[in-house]
C-alpha cells in the first residue's frame, strides 16, 4: 500500500505530518511521490486565511479526479480545515472517505483500517492530545517537539482557538524524555512547538506544574542538544523568567519570532492582543538588552477592520524601530466564526490593503537587508543542513540567528562549523568554512 501526503500550514502541521507518516509507515504503507499512484491520498490542511482554503481546495479537486479514475483509492483529509468543516465535509465533498481533526493523528491508522473494511465515511474529531506518536523526521539532525496544543487567546481575527481547542500542555518529563530520545538518535537542534508556546504549563495538574522558562532550561540541559528554538510565543507571556532562560542557556538560540500583528495600539486593542505598541517596544528593548545580537522576526497583518492610514504608518514605524530581521506580512482575511468576522466590517478596500502591504514589504526587506549586512566580516556558528539549494557544490546551514548561509566547505550534515561570512542579501548569507569543526562532542557520528 502506498500513500501520498500533502501538507499545508504551519510548523505544527508539518510536525503532525511527520507523525502521520510514522503511523502509516508503521502500518506498512510506503511513501509515493505521485498522487496518481497512491492508494491513500492524504491531506493535512490549514484554514488560517482564506488563501489557505483556496490552495487546499485546488488540490482536493485533483484528488477528486484521481478518485474518479481509481475509485478504490482512499481520500483522507486531516487538520484544521477538516476540523472547521466537520459538519459539512462529507456532504459537500462526497468523494472524501476519511476526515479527522488536528488532535486525531493517533487514530489515523484505525480510521484507514476501518474505511478499508466497511467503506463508510469514517471521521474522528474530538480526541485527546497525543504527544508521543512515532514520527518520520524530515531531517536527521533537527526535530520539532510539540510541547502544547490549542490556544486560550481570543485574538479577534484568529480561527486557531476554535479548531485546535483549549490549550493543553504536555508534562515536562514527557517533553524532556522525547528530547533525550531524539538526542540519542542524532538530533542536535530541537524546536519547541505550541500555538502559544510560552504560556506552557499553566494547565498542568499541580504536581506536574511547570513554567515555560523551566522547560526551556530542562531541554537546554539535555546532553547532545546544541541548539534550542521555539515558536510561536505571545508577547504577553514573554516574562522576565523566559528572557533570563534565553539569555543564560547557551543552547537557546539568539532568535525570536515574536508576532506583533500591528504597530497601532488602537488596532492591537481591537485585535484583543492585550499589549500596546509601547509595551511591545519595551519588551523588544528588554530582549535586546538581555540577549546581545538577538535576531527578531514577526508576523504583521495589514487591513484589519478599522485600520486607518495613521494606524498603518504606526506599523511601518514599528518595523523600523524593532529592526526586524524578517517579517511575514498578511492581508487581513475574515475567518468564519471569529469575533472580527462576526462583529467588525471588513472595511479596508482590497486595493488599499494591497497598496499598504506593498509599502510594508518594501520596509521589511530594506530593514532585513540592513540587518543581514551586520554579519558580513564576522565568523558565526553554522549547523550544516546539506547541499545548497542553488549551488550543489556548496553547503547550506543556519546561523544561531536562524539565517540561512550558503558556503564553501566540507562538513557533514549535522555538524557545527565556523563560517566566515562574506556576503549578504535580505534573506541569505554566503561565506566559507573557517578553521576546525566545533568540539567533537557536538559532532554526531
Ligand atoms: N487574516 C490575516 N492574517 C491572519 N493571521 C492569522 N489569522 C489571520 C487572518 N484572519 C496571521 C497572523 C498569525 C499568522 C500565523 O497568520 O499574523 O500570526
Ligand atoms: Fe493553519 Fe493555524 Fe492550523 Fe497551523 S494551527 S495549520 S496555521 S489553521
Amino acid at each position: 500500500m502506498r500513500y501520498h501526503l500533502t501538507t499545508f500550514g504551519c510548523q505544527m502541521n508539518e510536525h503532525d505530518s511527520e507523525r502521520m507518516r510514522g503511523v502509516l509507515e508503521d502500518l506498512g504503507y510506503s511513501r509515493v511521490d505521485a498522487r496518481d499512484e497512491a492508494d491513500l491520498i492524504l491531506f493535512n490542511t490549514c484554514t488560517i486565511r482564506g488563501s489557505a482554503d483556496e490552495r487546499f481546495l485546488g488540490n482536493l479537486g485533483d484528488a477528486k479526479r484521481v478518485k474518479r479514475e481509481r475509485p478504490d483509492a482512499l481520500v483522507a483529509v486531516g487538520g484544521c480545515w477538516a476540523q472547521s468543516m466537520k459538519e459539512q465535509v462529507f456532504r459537500e465533498f462526497p468523494f472524501v472517505d476519511i476526515a479527522f481533526g488536528p488532535s486525531e493523528v493517533a487514530r489515523l491508522g484505525e480510521l484507514v483500517a476501518r474505511e478499508r473494511i466497511d467503506a463508510v465515511g469514517a471521521f474522528s474529531f474530538d480526541g485527546a492530545f497525543s504527544g508521543s506518536l512515532p514520527a518520520r523526521r524530515e531531517r536527521a539532525h533537527q526535530a520539532w517537539v510539540q510541547i502544547s496544543v490549542g490556544c486560550n487567546c481570543v485574538c479577534a481575527y484568529c480561527i486557531v482557538p476554535s479548531v485546535r481547542g483549549r490549550e493543553r500542555s504536555r508534562p515536562l518529563a514527557d517533553v524532556v524524555g522525547e528530547v533525550r530520545a531524539l538526542a540519542a538518535d542524532g538530533v542536535v537542534e530541537v524546536t519547541l512547538l505550541g500555538q502559544n508556546v510560552n504560556s506552557y504549563g499553566r494547565d498542568l495538574p499541580r504536581e506536574e506544574r511547570a513554567t515555560f522558562a523551566e522547560l526551556l532550561r530542562a531541554v537546554a540541559g539535555v546532553e547532545g542538544i546544541a541548539r534550542v528554538r521555539y515558536t510561536s510565543p505571545h508577547p504577553k507571556d514573554m516574562k522576565a523568567d523566559v528572557i533570563a532562560a534565553m539569555a543564560e542557556c547557551p543552547e537557546v538560540c539568539e532568535h525570536l519570532h515574536l508576532p506583533a500583528q500591528s504597530g497601532s495600539t488602537r488596532i492591537l486593542k481591537a485585535m484583543r492582543r492585550t499589549y500596546s505598541r509601547e509595551r511591545y517596544l519595551d519588551l523588544v528593548a528588554r530582549l535586546r538588552g538581555a540577549i546581545p545580537d538577538l535576531s527578531l522576526t514577526t508576523d504583521l497583518i495589514v487591513g484589519f477592520p478599522g485600520e486607518t492610514e495613521a494606524d498603518f504608518e504606526d506599523t511601518l514605524r514599528l518595523v523600523e524601530e524593532c529592526r526586524y530581521d524578517g517579517a511575514y506580512t498578511f492581508l487581513y482575511s475574515p475567518r468564519p466564526g471569529t469575533e472580527a468576522a462576526e462583529r467588525l466590517p471588513d472595511d479596508v478596500p482590497a486595493e488599499v490593503k494591497r497598496e499598504r502591504i506593498g509599502r510594508l514589504v518594501e520596509v521589511v526587506q530594506r530593514t532585513a537587508a540592513e540587518r543581514a549586512a551586520r554579519f558580513v566580516g564576522t565568523t558565526g556558528e553554522v549547523l550544516v543542513e546539506g547541499p545548497s539549494r542553488t549551488d550543489p557544490s556548496k553547503l547550506r546551514g543556519r546561523l544561531r540567528q536562524n539565517i540561512t548561509v550558503n558556503f564553501t566547505g566540507t562538513a557533514a550534515p549535522g555538524s557545527l562549523v565556523r563560517v566566515a561570512i562574506e556576503g549578504a542579501t535580505s534573506t541569505t548569507l554566503s561565506g566559507r568554512q573557517a578553521g576546525a569543526p566545533a568540539p567533537a562532542d557536538l559532532v554526531p557520528a
